[in-house]
């Protein structure tokens, strides 16, 4: 797969860079480590490295995909289920053996190479990762049970995977949980792992972070990616990209693909941010729907962000200016911490920022005419 192929990257040789966090992952599945949390913002690479950890290592697994639910508002036993369900039959072909032992739980059939859970029986989740362990251990193997996007998992409603990712780590020792989250704040809300009253308080886990590239690198991959088709990009135009999508390597891609399109251009980097902004845009309405009452402010705070007003006081006065009243202090808190949790900003010493390079071009441009249309509703 060449660097540019937008789809996640599925071998080590599609990777750039990314040999540490790998052989970090690598390490710790072998190892048998039961919980490995796999962090970074979005577009980061996470999902290509979990592809690319699980498909060198050749170990049973599956990866249940948690994106689906970030349109959701709650998500209920059978939305939860059909994500397991669809995980499983991906792997049932390559792992015929393993039906016999998911078919033993009571209310879980398979029919040729499709698994069904019972929306009447609800079997459990503990009983399904305990069939799973039964099947590694049969074969002298582990089995890596990922959770691709598992903060959406705070949204189930009568599911309790907390209690069954601490029986795992407990009681199942062919068994490995891999969480990734690019909303780091609000997975570790999820798992509460600094609130003792939470089944895995205290519990050692594995944490991988993925960060964004470097300048040099990110020229770096844009040189090596355009080489592989053979194309020589005006240094100019890599520059100006990397100026503005910074070290991103979902959105270096991104341009890199447009630009196979349409040439590597201005116009090819305008497209890029142009189309991202749609992508962002539609990421950050999926967070505000689900928080109406405090979307007008947190449109606000983001514009904020843009104009220059950085600090927590400016922030605040800027809101307490637009509203033309006083803001409380901890509810100005609580917004910036949503903001910190789902990784929409970051903090950098006593300034936030917007973390996305082309969300910020998004609110820059489109901040003004997006907060009076929240106004109307
Ligand atoms: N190390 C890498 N080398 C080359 N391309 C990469 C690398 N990491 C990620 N990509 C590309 O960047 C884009 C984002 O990657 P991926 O989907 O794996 O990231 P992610 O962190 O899971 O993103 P999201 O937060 O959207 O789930 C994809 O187009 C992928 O092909
Ligand atoms: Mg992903």
């Amino acid at each position: 797969m060449p660097y540019f192929d937008p789809r996640p990257k599925e071998r080590a040789e599609d990777l750039f860079d990314r040999e540490e966090e790998l052989g970090k992952l690598i390490k710790a599945i072998v190892r048998g480590d039961p919980l490995v949390l796999v962090l970074g913002l979005r577009r980061t690479g996470k999902t290509s490295l979990l592809r690319v950890g699980l498909n060198k290592l050749n170990y049973p697994s599956i990866v249940v995909d948690c994106r689906v639910f970030e349109e959701k508002t709650y998500v209920t036993y059978a939305d939860f289920v059909k994500a397991l369900e669809d995980s499983i039959d991906k792997v049932l072909p390559k792992i015929k053996r393993l039906a016999r032992f998911v078919k033993s739980i009571r209310g879980i059939s398979v029919h040729g190479f499709k698994i069904e859970f019972s929306l009447k029986e609800k079997p459990t989740l503990i009983g399904l990762l305990e069939a799973l362990n039964s099947y590694a251990s049969s074969e002298n193997t582990r089995f890596i049970v990922a959770f691709d996007e598992a903060q959406e998992l705070i949204k189930l409603r009568g599911i309790k995977v907390l209690p069954a990712i601490a029986y795992t780590y407990d009681n199942l020792r062919n068994v490995t949980i891999i969480l990734t989250g690019s909303q780091v704040g609000l997975l570790y809300r999820f798992l509460k792992l600094h609130d003792p009253s939470s089944p895995i308080y205290g519990r050692v886990r594995t944490e991988i972070r993925l960060e964004n590239f470097s300048k040099e690198k990110a020229l770096e991959f844009l040189e090596k990616g355009f080489r592989q088709y053979g194309i020589k990009p005006p240094k100019h135009i890599i520059e100006e990209a990397v100026e503005k999508l910074g070290g991103n390597i979902g959105w270096l891609t991104f341009f890199g693909a447009i630009s196979l399109r349409e040439g590597v251009s201005m116009q090819a980097l305008e497209k890029t941010l142009e189309e991202g902004s749609k992508l962002v845009l539609s990421e950050l309405m999926n967070f505000l729907k689900l928080r109406p009452i405090a979307s007008t402010r947190y449109l606000r705070i983001l514009y904020a962000l843009t104009l220059g007003a950085k600090t927590w006081s400016k922030i605040k006065s800027f809101l307490e200016i637009e509203e033309e009243r006083k803001i409380s202090d901890s509810i100005l808190t609580k917004l910036l911490r949503n903001l910190l949790d789902t990784g929409f900003i970051i903090k950098r010493e006593n300034e936030y920022e917007i973390a996305d390079p082309i969300l910020k071009y998004a609110i820059a441009k489109y901040g003004k005419q997006l907060i009076s249309k929240s106004k109307e509703h």
